[in-house]
């Protein structure tokens, strides 16, 4: 499957729109929980922080700034982002280790605070919601790209959880990080996120929560399944 956020246009289908969304703060976990119920359940998955992210990594390499201006406009309109599959390409380049940089995690919540970045990238993420049955996470998927998903979960950690899974992701990668920073910056990057004026990082009233604190990844995929499985029609048996 690919996609392009060029020629991004929602459908007007109205069919019964087979979408999970899965907001929560940054290292509850939402990208392993969601990889994982997709498989588990057979929907595709849409990282829409990976996009915040692309655009947060364009904007660096370019030398923008993030704030409302004319080489933001610009930036944006020239902007080559699509998908292959769950990888995200940027003028033509595969991006993956590159997005997961702190750097480019500061600048993705920067730049998720401007209206025009929003706007941008608000078709692309319901033309690819509505393609196929769908895992959808992010920050507002519940209650702005996605306000009529069958299914909604906000899936939230103490801040102390999320650092140490942050801390062991980034360890992972070769990259060694001192736990109280970590934790600071995920406090700083929760705060951003939720109070921002556009479409911040909010539990929709009528989600689920999953507190994944006390929970292994295989049970809070096996709590989600049960949801998705919970909610009539949504998953194929
Ligand atoms: O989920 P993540 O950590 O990859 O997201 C990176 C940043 O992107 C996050 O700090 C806020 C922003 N974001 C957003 O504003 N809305 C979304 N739907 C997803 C991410």
């Amino acid at each position: 499957m690919s996609h392009s956020i060029t020629n991004a246009k929602p459908s007007h289908d109205q069919a019964f729109l087979r979408v999970i969304a899965i907001d929560g703060p940054a290292g509850a976990g939402k990208s392993s929980v969601s990889k994982g119920l997709a498989k588990a359940i057979g929907f595709i998955r849409l990282d829409t922080g990976a996009l915040y992210r692309a655009i947060g990594l364009a904007a660096l390499r370019a030398g923008v700034e993030a704030k409302e201006s004319e080489g933001l406009t610009q930036l944006l309109a020239r902007l080559d982002l699509s998908l292959q599959g769950e990888t995200i390409m940027l003028n033509g380049q595969a991006e993956t280790d590159s997005l997961r940089a702190p750097e480019v995690s500061r600048a993705a919540s920067d730049f998720a605070t401007l209206p025009s970045v929003r706007a941008k990238l608000l078709d692309l993420q319901r033309m690819i919601g509505q393609s196929a049955p769908c895992i959808v996470d992010g920050r507002d998927i519940g209650t702005v790209v996605f306000p009529n998903a069958p299914l909604k979960i906000y899936l939230t950690a103490s801040a102390d959880a999320r650092a140490e899974r942050r801390l062991a992701e980034l360890k992972q990668q070769g990259v060694e990080a001192d736990f109280q920073q970590t934790r600071a910056e995920i406090v700083l990057r929760d705060q951003q996120d939720q109070n921002r004026e556009i479409a911040p990082l909010k539990c929709a009233d009528d989600a689920q929560v999953v507190d994944a604190t006390e929970l292994s990844l295989i049970e809070v995929i096996e709590a989600c399944s049960q949801l998705a499985f919970g909610v009539s029609g949504l998953v194929n048996r």
